[in-house]
């Protein structure tokens, strides 16, 4: 990872075989747009805006909060120093995952602010391709319990990882045409020692199954589950 201050108040990190000439306006959906590169988009707290890089099509997503305090400050951020700016941990650990062979979108640039006591920032990664998340696709139909299996291997794998994934529902796992598994979303996520925190993970997923199934209807049982913990059991193949 390498990085660059533009000013005084700006830094960008970024992976140079990626990018080659970090800007500023890579962070800024206008750019993309006045270009012809937006490829689309996806609605989640914000927007996510797919664009087509120099090399590869990426994903662009600036921070938001969410809740009551949210609809007030939208998107700034206490100050504490650059490496503990929201974008900056979230490439650091997507960089951490995919070294250790964790299905999850390559970061590519990173950014943050600074105004004063506040920052805000953005995260550039690579967009997955051809990829549903899980409600998407549960919406449609049922899935194997060898898709159950993947989506727990790939789980146990992130906790191997040693990675806490504090908001690990089913909007955040994707599944591509290749039928690979993908966790995104790791804003606010850490390393952790320990396991307490990983049984946590799993029945915040199990939630949200049951959430969304009261929601969306979608196509699952409990049942469904006990394939995905088998898969956890087993790991990754
Ligand atoms: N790298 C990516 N590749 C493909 N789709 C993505 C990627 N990142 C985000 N998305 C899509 O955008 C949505 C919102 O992104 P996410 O990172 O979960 O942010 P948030 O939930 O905080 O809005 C996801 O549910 C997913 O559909
Ligand atoms: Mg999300």
């Amino acid at each position: 990872m390498q990085h660059i201050t533009p000013n005084p108040n700006t830094l960008i990190w970024y992976d140079s075989d990626y990018i080659s000439s970090p800007d500023e306006q890579l962070f800024n959906p206008a750019y993309w747009k006045a270009q012809n590169r937006v490829i689309g988009s996806a609605q989640g707290r914000g927007t996510t805006w797919f664009v087509e890089t120099e090399h590869l099509p990426a994903a662009l997503r600036h921070y938001r909060r969410g809740g009551l305090f949210g609809k007030l400050v939208r998107d700034q951020y206490w100050f504490s120093g650059w490496q503990n700016t929201r974008s900056f941990l979230e490439f650091s650990l997507l960089n951490k995952l995919a070294k250790a062979n964790v299905n999850v979108p390559r970061p590519l640039a990173a950014l943050a602010v600074r105004s004063g006591l506040t920052y805000r920032a953005d995260l550039l990664s690579e967009k997955i391709a051809n990829a549903q998340d899980l409600v998407a696709i549960l919406q449609v139909g049922r899935i194997d319990s060898a898709a159950y299996h993947r989506i727990g291997a790939e789980i146990r794998a992130m906790h191997d990882a040693g990675v806490n994934h504090t908001d690990l529902n089913i909007h955040n796992v994707l599944i591509d045409d290749k039928n690979r598994v993908w966790i995104i979303d790791f804003d606010k996520c850490s390393e952790q020692s320990g396991d307490s925190w990983k049984q946590d993970n799993l029945s915040r997923l199990k939630r949200s199954f049951e959430k969304e199934l009261g929601r969306y209807q979608i196509h699952w049982q409990p049942t469904d589950f006990d394939a995905l913990l088998k898969g956890y059991q087993q790991g990754k193949q």
